[in-house]
């Protein structure tokens, strides 16, 4: 680390080392404006600066050389091994459902619940993550995994389930949820395919065995009758959802 990079704050010093990474790179690679407003930053990256700064270099139309490689046509199990930044809780979740002899259609759910957070966004992981498999599977997995979303805030005495301990150290003994979960909940709680939903949360444990085996390659079959896989990759099929896969496919594509 040099003086200059010294002086500078955290933030400022990440920077300049992309910067200096950046220098290395065939194409100029961009972040989203959500990236920046993610570390509490209203910026974002515009095009004619960037293009001073990086002389007869233009900026990344496809995939990102600092990520592993990914298929032309890429398939969900790709964006397991490839792209998620870890699958052991979804994993664990399944594997759970999955030795206690629940059914498929659970067990494919809770390897798919927390989608969302491994590969895209937190905040309101279960709408996003319901809206990027909607296409792909049978509707109510995606209900499912949309309102386990509200459902993991509030307990039911019926089937054992209580509020998370685990809430209690992340969020603190004091918070409760915002009207529209708590809205949303109700919805829930009303429906036809709630015990589905619950289910997730019932198998949506932090305290595994942390040296439980589990392996993708167990649900690979399940994933094949479960999740129709489209034959032109995800992310190039022309459903609803193909363009967030591809966001994640190439994260760093300038349009
Ligand atoms: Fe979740
Ligand atoms: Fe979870």
């Amino acid at each position: 680390m040099n003086e200059h990079h010294r002086s500078m704050t955290m933030s400022e010093r990440a920077d300049a080392l992309e910067e200096e990474k950046m220098h290395e790179m065939e194409r100029i690679l961009t972040r989203s404006t959500f990236a920046y407003l993610t570390e509490g930053r209203r910026e974002m990256d515009t095009s004619p600066p960037l293009l001073a700064k990086y002389p007869g270099r233009y900026f990344n139309m496809g995939a990102d050389p600092r990520l592993p490689p990914m298929p032309d046509k890429p398939t969900l199990v790709d964006y397991f091994r490839h792209r998620f930044a870890s699958t052991a809780h979804l994993l664990q979740s399944a594997t759970h459902a999955l030795k206690t002899g629940q059914p498929e259609k659970v067990v494919m759910a809770c390897l798919v619940h927390d989608i969302a957070i491994v590969s895209f966004i937190r905040c309101d992981h279960g709408y996003w993550g319901a809206q990027m498999i909607e296409p792909y599977v049978d509707e109510e997995i995606a209900w499912a995994v949309k309102m386990h979303q509200a459902l993991r805030f509030f307990p039911d005495e019926s089937v054992g389930y209580s509020y998370p301990d685990l809430y209690k150290s992340l969020f603190g003994p004091d918070y409760r949820p915002e009207p529209y979960i708590v809205e949303e909940y109700q919805r829930a709680r009303a429906h036809k395919w709630y015990m589905t939903s619950r289910l997730i949360c019932m198998n949506d444990i932090y305290a595994f065995d942390p040296s439980a085996k589990v392996d993708l390659d167990d649900f690979v079959d399940i994933i094949g009758r479960n999740f129709k896989q489209p034959k032109e990759g995800l992310g190039f099929d022309n459903s609803p959802s193909a363009h967030m896969w591809r966001t994640i496919l190439w994260p760093t594509r300038f349009l």
